[in-house]
C-alpha cells in the first residue's frame, strides 16, 4: 500500500483553523452574546470574497498590463469581471443577513469592538486602490491618513496597490492606444459634432417652448441645458477638456473619452463588441461598489443611527459621502449625455467599416 496520504476535505480546506476562528468578545468576559457570532462570521466571509475579488482583479490588470492586448484577453477580463459583478451581488444581499440582527441586539456586544472597525479592512482598501481610487480624492475623516488604523501588514499591501497602476490608469493607457481613432480622410468628428448640435438645438427649442413650464421653470431649465452644451464642447476641444482635469471636473484624457464614446456609438461594428462589453462590466462594477455602500450606510443608520463609528467616523454620514463620491468609472456613464440616435449617427465609409469588422479571406 502507497504511503500517500489521501487528501481530506476537511485538511484541504483547513477547515480546523477556519471553523475556530470565531472568539467572541462578549464571551471573554463571561456573557456571549448570541449575535456576535454571526457578526464574526459575516465579516470573516466579505474577507473571503474580498480575497477572491482581488484575485480576479489581478488577472485584469494582467490583461491590461501589457503593452499589446488581443482580442481573446479583452473578452477573458471580461469573463473575469462578470464573475466580480455576481460577488458583488453575493456581498450586497448578505447585509440582508446582516440586518436579521437588530440595534438592540448588536449593542450586547458594541463597546466590545472598540476602536476596531471595516477601517482596518486592507483588502477593501487594496481593492479601492487597484480599481483606481484615487488617495487625495478620498473622503477625509478625522484628518488622518487612511492608511492609518491599518495593521502593518496590511498596510505594506495598501501602499504597494496605491504605488502600481489601477484598472482606470491601465484601461485609459488601452483606450488612448485604440486604433478606432483614426479615420483616414473621413472627418468624424465635424460630422457628429453638427447632429450633436442639431440635437442641443432641438433640445433648447423644446425646453423654450414647454406650455406647461413658468418662465422662472424654463429659465432654470435652460441653465442645466447651458451646462450640457458647455460640456460636450469640452468633449470636442481638447484644450476645454484638460482645463476640466486641471479642475478636477474630469479625470479620464481627452483621447481616451472620444475613444470610448466611438465604441459606446459604434457598438454594432463586431471588432466593437469585446470593447463595448469591457465598457458596460466596468460601469457594473462601479455601480455594484456604490450599491454596497449604499446598503451598508443604510443599514448602519438603522443599526447606531447618529453615533460615531467605533473607528471614529461620523458613521452614516461618512459612509453616505463615500457612497456619493468614491467612483471610479462614472465618466464612462457620463457620455450617454452625446449619444445619439442610430439613425442620426455619421455612416461610416465602406474602407472603414470594413476595417471594424471581421472578414474572412478565402
Ligand atoms: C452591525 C454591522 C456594521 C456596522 C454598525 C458598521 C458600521 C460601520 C461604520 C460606522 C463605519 C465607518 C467607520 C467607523 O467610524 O467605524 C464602517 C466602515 C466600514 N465597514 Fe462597516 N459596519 C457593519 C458591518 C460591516 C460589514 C459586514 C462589513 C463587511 C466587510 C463592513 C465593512 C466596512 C468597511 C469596508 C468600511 C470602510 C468603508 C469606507 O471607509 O469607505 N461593515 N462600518
Amino acid at each position: 500500500m502507497s504511503d500517500k496520504k489521501l487528501l481530506n476535505y476537511a485538511d484541504y480546506l483547513k477547515l480546523d483553523k477556519i471553523l475556530n476562528s470565531q472568539d467572541l468578545k462578549s464571551a471573554e468576559r463571561g456573557t456571549p452574546a448570541h449575535d456576535e457570532m454571526l457578526f464574526i462570521i459575516i465579516h470573516q466571509v466579505y474577507e473571503l470574497w474580498f480575497k477572491q475579488v482581488i484575485h480576479e482583479l489581478d488577472s485584469v490588470l494582467d490583461v491590461f498590463g501589457q503593452d499589446s492586448v488581443d482580442e481573446s484577453n479583452v473578452s477573458l477580463a471580461v469573463s473575469r469581471l462578470e464573475r466580480i459583478i455576481e460577488i458583488q451581488k453575493v456581498l450586497i444581499d448578505q447585509i440582508r443577513v446582516l440586518e436579521t440582527m437588530t440595534a438592540m441586539d448588536f449593542l450586547e456586544f458594541r463597546d466590545d469592538l472598540f476602536p476596531s472597525s471595516g477601517f482596518q479592512s486592507a483588502q477593501f482598501r487594496v481593492l479601492e486602490n487597484k480599481l483606481g481610487l484615487q488617495s487625495n480624492e478620498r473622503i477625509n475623516y478625522g484628518h488622518q491618513d487612511y492608511k492609518n488604523p491599518l495593521l502593518d501588514s496590511g498596510r505594506q499591501d495598501v501602499m504597494k496597490a496605491e504605488k502600481e497602476k489601477s484598472l482606470f490608469d491601465l484601461l485609459e493607457n488601452w483606450l488612448e492606444r485604440t486604433p478606432f481613432l483614426s479615420f483616414e480622410g473621413f472627418n468624424f468628428w465635424e460630422q457628429y459634432s453638427a447632429a450633436i448640435r442639431t440635437m442641443l438645438q432641438n433640445e433648447e427649442e423644446t425646453i423654450k417652448n414647454n406650455p406647461t413650464h413658468t418662465k422662472e421653470e424654463i429659465e432654470y431649465h435652460l441653465k442645466d441645458h447651458e451646462r450640457a452644451v458647455a460640456s460636450f464642447e469640452s468633449m470636442i476641444d481638447p484644450d476645454k477638456h484638460n482645463i476640466l482635469i486641471e479642475k478636477k471636473k474630469k479625470r479620464l484624457s481627452h483621447k481616451a473619452t472620444k475613444a470610448a464614446l466611438l465604441i459606446f456609438l459604434y457598438r454594432d461594428e463586431p471588432i466593437l463588441h469585446s470593447p463595448f462589453n469591457l465598457l458596460s462590466r466596468l460601469m457594473d462594477v462601479d455601480e455594484l461598489f456604490t450599491t454596497w455602500r449604499q446598503r451598508h450606510a443604510l443599514m448602519v443608520r438603522r443599526m447606531i443611527g447618529a453615533k460615531i463609528g467605533t473607528g471614529g467616523s461620523s458613521g452614516h454620514a461618512y459612509l453616505q459621502k463615500t457612497a456619493d463620491r468614491h467612483k471610479i468609472f462614472s465618466e464612462l456613464a457620463d457620455l450617454s449625455t452625446f449619444f445619439i440616435p442610430r439613425s442620426a449617427l455619421p455612416e461610416l465609409p465602406e474602407n472603414i467599416k470594413k476595417n471594424l469588422g471581421y472578414y474572412f479571406k478565402k
